[in-house]
């Protein structure tokens, strides 16, 4: 079966940790993105995501001062135009979550959310990193993020400064037969195409 086009935009998806500081991120790209994350589903349909996008210069130095520091100084290097600070309000749907034995409904949410706005921004061209390695207070207080959201990620957004490989770099994942099993957990699966990508 020919690859998808979709299965080539995940493919071609590759964190990208230098960016092309001269060259901003326009608004319209940044609604599609936002439009993306917008249209992901969540629990309940509680929608639970919400996005501080961080552009100005000067919040983003104090972001690289303030909450890539310490122990997250390393964060530092991955100097984009643009951040997205990926934030979850808590409510109705975590209690339910937890009621059927999941962790957080808010969290599987705006982690789908974050994806979406992350594959739009790869089909517009501009390169992305998931960050996990933040400090969270204070970059709840730098943005003002009220008293029960909670900020879950925080995604960097912009042109890369690498001009395109001719060859992906290769992936690194775990074939298909050690992450998915067919109706019970150890029975093999088969079909694995996963060599392909
Ligand atoms: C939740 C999450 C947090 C991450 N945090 C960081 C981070 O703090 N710094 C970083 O350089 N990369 C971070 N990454 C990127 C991963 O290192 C990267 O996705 C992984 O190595 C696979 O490489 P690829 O994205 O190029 O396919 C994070 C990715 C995810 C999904």
């Amino acid at each position: 079966m020919r690859r998808s086009a979709f299965l080539d935009l995940v493919a071609a998806r590759s964190s990208v940790r230098r960016y092309d500081a001269g060259r901003p991120v326009s608004d319209e790209h940044l609604a599609a993105i936002l439009e993306a994350a917008r249209l992901a589903p969540s629990a309940g349909n509680a929608q639970p995501w919400r996005f501080v996008v961080v552009r100005d210069p000067a919040v983003r130095a104090r972001l690289a001062a303030e909450a890539f520091s310490g122990i997250y100084q390393r964060t530092r290097r991955i100097a984009a135009p643009v951040y997205l600070a990926l934030c979850g309000v808590h409510g109705a749907t975590d209690f339910v979550g937890r009621a059927a034995g999941h962790s957080s409904y808010t969290l599987t949410d705006c982690s789908i959310a974050g994806e979406h706005a992350v594959l739009a921004a790869v089909e517009l061209g501009l390169g992305t990193c998931w960050i996990g390695m933040f400090n969270r207070r204070r970059t709840r207080r730098l943005l003002g993020v009220p008293a029960g959201v909670d900020v879950i990620a925080m995604i960097a957004l912009g042109w890369p400064a690498e001009p395109a490989r001719a060859a992906p770099p290769a992936k690194g994942r775990k074939p298909l037969s050690a992450i998915a099993w067919l109706d019970a957990w150890g029975s093999p699966f088969g079909v694995d195409q996963s060599e392909r990508v």
